[in-house]
């Protein structure tokens, strides 16, 4: 059958920024609200819209850098109500916007599991479960951001029958042999930075406080990688102290960043181009566009924390590794000296002073001074032995 509305030459086939991905038809033919540009300054007053289907009301947001990527949706559910259960294909995370929640997870030969989440919560729903979301409060409504990957699915698959409510189950990704399913994350081996976490489910990401310092980007930052069973998507969470910046870098599209708490802002900029800036705070939501520098800064009195959602590994990038570092990140020496002065009159605005030690901007060998006990923190986890 020919489709008169969506010739074929209409289809993406060469990526060029503002081209339309399959994943884009069906998003645009929901009828919600579909935020753009590079950042959501509050998921939790964004405009939401009702889904009829879904009996809840919602928006999508595809903020510049996750354009055929990543999927971010919020679902936003009514005091006291309870959405009709949907059963998906694909990995999906949950981060909790506002409110407190009950989901309920069940697949094909696998009794329901319900559990309570709440402010900030981040947990994984697995591919091929059947899940049902209720508010769990009369007063407030729950908002939640859905993160997944099904952009990319569609460019290969793009109906939607293919997607929801389709008769594959994944009956052994609900029943761990631990019966630890939704069961507060645990500390993995270490993998890479020195702390890992593994499992489901993350009670309050603005309250985490199980980190190793992360010395590679600066800024005296502490960080928490994120690991969910049997699948590819994963995260990592970076706090670091009021005052400072971290170094710009860059890497790959599709990270749906996310701030559990603290205030500040953000710089992104294409090699070259103009900068865009992203201020945030508790609730606030970005994207480094693929392969755009960016930069984040804490203009707080307390410590900021941002959470980064995936990516897949074929999206990373890369650029976190060692010998990459003189392409994808900007030593502090390196920066141009706007990037300091900003922060600087940033900080003024509020009354406060940067707490950059001024060695930074001279050694691009500054070790940012730890604690003992956190360097032997850092030690043991790089080892894999329990807090
Ligand atoms: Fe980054």
């Amino acid at each position: 059958m020919t489709d008169e509305t969506h010739p074929q030459d209409e289809i993406t086939r060469d990526g060029r920024r503002g081209s339309k991905y399959l994943y884009d038809r069906w998003m645009e033919a929901q009828g919600v609200p579909i935020h753009r540009g590079y950042f959501i300054e509050d998921l939790k007053t964004v405009e939401v819209g009702p889904w009829a289907e879904r009996e809840c009301n919602a928006a999508f947001i595809q903020v510049s850098g996750m354009e055929g990527v990543t999927e971010a949706r919020i679902t936003e559910i009514a005091p006291g109500a309870t959405v009709p259960p949907l059963k998906f294909a694909l990995d999906e995370l949950i981060y909790t916007i506002s409110g407190w929640g009950i989901a309920t997870v069940w697949t094909e030969g696998v009794p329901k599991h319900s559990f309570e989440f709440g402010p900030r919560s981040l947990f994984l729903i697995p591919r091929g479960s059947h899940r049902q979301f209720a508010n769990a409060r009369g007063d407030q409504t729950l908002r939640l951001l859905h993160n997944n990957y099904l952009p990319v699915a569609m460019s290969l698959e793009p109906d939607p029958g293919f997607y929801f409510n389709n008769a594959y189950p994944h009956p052994e990704l609900l029943q761990p042999k631990d019966d630890e399913l939704y069961a507060v994350a645990k500390r993995a081996p270490a993998m890479g930075r020195g702390a890992t976490w593994y499992g489901n489910f993350f009670t309050d990401m603005g309250a985490w406080d199980d980190l190793v310092p992360h010395r590679q980007r600066g800024g005296g930052g502490h960080v928490v990688d994120v690991s969910f069973p049997h699948s590819q998507m994963g995260g990592h969470m970076s706090v670091f102290p009021p005052g400072t910046y971290k170094k710009g870098h860059r890497h790959g599209p599709g990270r749906v960043i996310v701030i559990p708490a603290g205030e500040g802002y953000s710089i992104m900029w294409p090699e070259g181009g103009e900068k865009i800036i992203a201020p945030w705070h508790e609730g606030s939501m970005f994207t480094p566009p693929d392969r755009w520098f960016h930069q984040h800064f804490n203009v707080s009195v307390e410590p900021a924390r941002y959470l980064a959602l995936a990516p897949l590994p074929q999206f990373s990038g890369w650029s976190e590794q060692v010998e990459d570092r003189a392409r994808d990140q900007i030593e502090y020496p390196d920066e141009e000296p706007w990037i300091r002065e900003k922060f600087e009159e940033e900080l003024g605005k509020r009354g406060l002073e940067s707490l950059m030690p001024e060695d930074v901007y001279k050694d691009r060998a500054y070790k940012w001074g730890y604690s003992a006990g956190e360097e032997q923190g850092a030690v043991l986890g790089a080892q894999g032995s329990a807090p």
